[in-house]
């Protein structure tokens, strides 16, 4: 899995009985070269146009990469690839309008599937779009099988987008889910900007600003945040030039509060996305690398109030970083055997559909 992000390829060696997560045996991060990531960001927040060629390089540039993130997880267990029965592979989003029908993940499969030796599964959005739906999220199937529980649950996963899963119960009919907009999209453009590092590490930099309230009430006039699901969106979408179009004035604000007010839209966007699904919910998991961000974590938790416990999905199973890999693997299996992988009251579609395409090893 590599999210909206690109800071790198997540690979996980998952075991399953049927249908039933077992355990995580072990797991790889692989970063992207420096230029193909810078590549891969121009690509997806810019869309500039690009030749057919430098596309199709592009294409097999990520799954070379996405082949060596299968190998270093393979040899960081002492597993052999006849071991493994599938890989199943998200590819990179470079493109997606759910409400269009478009998405775009690169990354050939052929070729993860020949250098790698093992049957590989991919391409899993494009049958739900086919079906009407957004094509996303498609984690909240997974997040059932994991999370479900006794009690009022949400699953929140923060990658570049912020996506929630809502358990009201354990009944698989009662799953929702949605993006609700950027997740530490805007604020890794922002500090990247100003500071060249990839991320706000902890949040400290947000956490040494103030929130700026007439910028944040300008980026909640979007109507994304009002609209109803299903809905999806894409990192080419929530970028700072779509902030500035909001409020043209962001660039003469001091860098520190823009930080704390992009770190509060986030927080402020999940917690009105949660509450709009209903109110007394119990737990608050919350997965992906804004797991991370203890500034968010402790707005979240305030805006959340105090009868929800937040918690990282570390202590519930599965690590925060693992969640997404672990799901397309999930995936994965659920193609090879047959089942549906989207769920309808999620994306949108007009059923359920076996997701993706097998490239045989
Ligand atoms: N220690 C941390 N402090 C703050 N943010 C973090 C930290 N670690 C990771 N992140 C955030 O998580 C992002 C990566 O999260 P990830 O779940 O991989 O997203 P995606 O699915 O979009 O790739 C980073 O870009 C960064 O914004
Ligand atoms: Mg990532």
């Amino acid at each position: 899995m590599s999210g909206t992000s690109a800071d790198g390829i997540d690979a996980v060696i998952a075991e399953f009985d049927g249908d039933r997560f077992i355990r995580v045996i072990g797991s790889s991060h692989t970063e992207y070269a420096a230029e193909q990531r810078a590549r891969l960001l121009t690509l997806s927040l810019n869309q500039p146009a690009i030749t057919l060629r430098e596309l199709s390089l592009i294409d097999i540039g990520i799954a070379d990469r996405f082949a060596s993130a299968a190998q270093h997880v393979l040899s960081a267990t002492g597993i052999e690839a006849q071991q493994i029965q599938a890989i199943g592979s998200h590819g990179q989003t470079v493109f997606h309008e759910g409400p269009r029908g478009l998405t775009m993940q690169l990354g050939d499969p052929s070729r993860i599937a020949a250098q790698t030796g093992i049957t590989t599964v991919a391409d899993f959005r494009r049958r739900d779009l086919a079906l009407g739906g957004q094509g996303a999220p498609l984690v909240p199937a997974f997040h059932h099988a994991l999370f479900a529980a006794d009690e009022r649950r949400c699953v929140l996963n923060i990658g570049g987008i912020a996506n929630v899963t809502l358990l009201p119960d354990k009944t698989p009919q009662a799953v929702r889910g949605f993006d609700t907009g950027p997740g530490n999209a805007l604020m890794d453009e922002w500090v990247q900007l100003h500071h060249n590092v990839a991320y706000d590490v902890d949040g400290a930099f947000g956490a040494r600003g103030a929130v700026h309230l007439a910028l944040l009430d300008a980026l909640l006039t979007d109507p994304y945040f009002a609209a109803k699901p299903p809905k999806s969106t894409g990192r080419d979408y929530f970028r700072l030039t779509w902030a500035r179009r909001l409020f043209p004035a962001l660039d003469t604000l001091d860098p520190r509060d823009v930080q704390a007010t992009l770190c509060e839209l986030t927080a402020v966007t999940v917690a009105q996305a949660i509450h709009s699904q209903g109110t007394n919910w119990a737990r608050v998991l919350v997965c992906g690398g804004g797991a991370r961000n203890l500034l968010l974590q402790r707005r979240l938790q305030a805006l959340l109030g105090p009868k929800a416990v937040l918690a990282t999905t570390d202590g519930y199973g599965l690590g925060a970083e693992l969640i997404e890999a672990t799901a397309f693997a999930w995936l994965a299996m659920r193609t090879l055997a047959g089942g549906p992988g989207n769920l309808p009251a999620v994306t949108g579609a007009s059923k359920p559909a076996i997701l993706g395409g097998i490239y045989p090893a």
